[in-house]
């Protein structure tokens, strides 16, 4: 397994593997990998010849108040994961690689960011576009993978691709859970021991939601109002935001019906939780 860190060498790499014929599934992501993205390595080892993995927590979509200098990093542990799902090359580039002393241009997201994360943190979307504008110009790759846990990104990602006509395909996959249903998450060792006994409750009140909805309820603020209810009689948690919309467009729908999906963020002391469900009325 070959870790690179220089992006012109990085994209030399993909070069020399595309003009040899192979083709190349691609994971973005922070790094401190868990299981989550593990489905995501996996799955591209299934579907191509050379997986490449990005490592990079990107300070472009961090707020001036959240965890950038805390977010957790350990490429050793990283490394050794990643070997042991075959990837063939770690992209590793400093912020200085990346980014230089300053940009000339970056991108803004304009649609699809009014909702969820997007309304929340402001210039998060931006940061997120930015970075794998450069992460797709530098890795080449055929398809890349994206995890359902982060569902705006997803929808996000998808438009950005479409409106620039990136030469590759976006492949969501489905979020990972532990066993109590929590979603997976490198953010999750950030939780006390009483808040991660709580934490599996946000999932069982999305599910609650979904079950209302099949038993007959159609409007969404029946459902928000459920959902927020489980989680002040269940958790210590205070309310980021739950809402509902029409997915992947993110447009808000009074009457549910076609795909929607029902996503919610709560904080904890030191945590930030986001989990979602996406489904068909
Ligand atoms: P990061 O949070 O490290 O996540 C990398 C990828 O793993 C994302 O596509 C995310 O949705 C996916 N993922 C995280 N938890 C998951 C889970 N429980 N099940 C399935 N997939 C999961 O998302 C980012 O990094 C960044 O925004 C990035 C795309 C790398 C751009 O900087």
């Amino acid at each position: 397994m070959n870790i690179i860190t220089n992006a012109s060498d990085m994209q030399k790499t993909m070069q020399k593997y595309k003009s040899e014929g192979k083709s190349i599934g691609f994971v973005p992501t922070m790094g401190y990998l868990h299981e989550g993205h593990k489905s995501l390595l996996q799955e591209a080892r299934k579907r191509h010849d050379i997986v490449a993995l990005s490592i990079f927590v990107n300070p472009l979509q961090f707020g001036p108040n959240e965890d950038f200098d805390t977010y957790p990093r350990d490429l050793k542990r990283d490394e050794t994961i990643a070997s042991e799902m075959g990837v063939d090359v770690i992209f590793y580039p400093t912020v200085q690689e990346m980014y230089g002393e300053e940009l000339t241009v970056s991108v803004k997201v304009t649609n699809r960011t009014d909702a969820l994360c997007g309304r929340k943190r402001p210039g998060h979307f931006d940061g997120v576009a930015t970075v794998l504008t450069k992460l797709f110009n530098i890795v080449l790759p055929d398809e890349a993978f994206f995890g359902l846990k982060d569902a705006q990104q997803v929808a996000i990602v998808q438009g950005m691709v479409e409106d620039f006509n990136f030469p590759v395909k976006i492949v969501p996959v489905t979020t990972v859970r532990e066993e109590d249903g929590l979603a997976k998450s490198s953010r999750n060792v950030y939780l006390l021991e009483e808040e991660r006994k709580q934490a599996p409750q946000l999932y069982q009140s999305l599910l609650l939601a979904k079950e209302s909805i099949e038993e007959g309820v159609t409007n969404s603020s029946s459902v928000v109002s459920l959902i927020e209810s489980h989680i002040k009689e269940t958790t210590n948690g205070i309310i980021d935001y739950v809402e509902v919309y029409s997915y992947p467009q993110l447009k808000t729908v009074e009457q549910l019906s076609g795909k929607i999906i029902i996503a919610l963020a709560v904080k904890f002391s030191k945590a930030r939780l986001i989990d979602n469900i996406i489904f068909e009325i």
